[in-house]
């Protein structure tokens, strides 16, 4: 897939470990070997080194791996794609695509994912405003984060395939009557996006004990840890282990 020059937008050449146009705009991987195209003074920086701790540490414990293996299933070798907003790499990392670019805010996120993972190029860049190429991808996917949807239909070829995995009804469901008096289930109508249409949701689901410091950091990574009081929070250290619903629905839609 080709990246536009975020100044003039002219397709960007590598040379050694440089990004540059035909007007000799240039870029530099970071050391790590991620490209920042951020020129956006955004207050937006991603999550921050605490919640990729958080979120490392509860993944690399593979509690999440049957996702992974599932969305997986679902690629192909020769696909082209782009995962919007893919954290510290740990879906992206795992895929078999051959062309794979992964965008995110997060510094901290895109050094840990560029060190560990050289089969994917990954961008520094708002998923709202991203430097590549109209349809160039086969597979678009977002995982846990927000919806940028404009982009996703500007970035898939025809026919193209948009993968969508967000929490089922009853994801963490333990979780939450641990911590609050009154638990609620997500949300789950269908999301309608402009020249996509659906064409299956999928649901997976696994219950797992989940023990110890992976309970906090599992809470960490959710949306409520931010809006939780400290009272709340300190529920987490009265259970040592917890027997968890991770309840998913992975949601296809394909580029009329
Ligand atoms: C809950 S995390 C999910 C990360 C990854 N997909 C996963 O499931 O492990 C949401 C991610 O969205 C990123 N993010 C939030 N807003 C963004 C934006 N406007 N542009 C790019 N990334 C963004 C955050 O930095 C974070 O890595």
């Amino acid at each position: 897939m080709n990246i536009l020059c975020p100044v003039c937008k002219k397709k960007l050449q590598k040379t050694g470990n440089s990004y540059q146009c035909e007007n000799r705009h240039c870029f530099d991987l970071a050391k790590e070997g991620y490209l920042n195209l951020n020129l956006h003074n955004s207050q937006n920086t991603g999550d921050n080194q605490e919640m990729i701790r958080a979120r490392k540490n509860f993944l690399h414990q593979g509690y999440y791996s049957f996702l992974r293996d599932e969305i997986n299933g679902m690629l192909n070798e020769d696909d082209a794609l782009i995962d919007l907003a893919c954290g510290e790499g740990y879906y992206t990392s795992w895929f078999k695509c051959q062309d794979k670019i992964g965008i995110d805010l997060s510094k901290t996120g895109l050094k840990y994912a560029a060190k560990h993972d050289k089969s994917t190029l990954y961008l520094l860049n708002s998923i709202f405003h991203n430097p590549l190429e109209d349809e160039c991808a086969d597979k678009v996917l977002t995982i846990f984060a927000p919806l940028a949807k404009q982009e996703i239909v500007r970035l898939l070829k025809k026919d193209g395939v948009f993968i969508m995995v967000r929490p089922d009804r009853d994801h963490l469901i333990e979780l939450k009557q641990l911590i609050y008096e009154h638990p609620y289930r997500n949300e789950t109508e269908e999301i309608q996006i402009d020249g996509l249409k659906l064409i299956s949701e999928i649901p997976i689901r696994r219950k797992e004990k989940v023990v110890g410091q992976d309970i906090a950091d599992l809470f960490m990574m959710t949306p409520y840890y931010n809006t939780t009081s400290q009272k709340d929070k300190d529920k987490l250290q009265t259970a040592d282990e917890l027997e968890i619903s991770f309840s998913f629905l992975i949601d296809i839609y394909r580029k009329e």
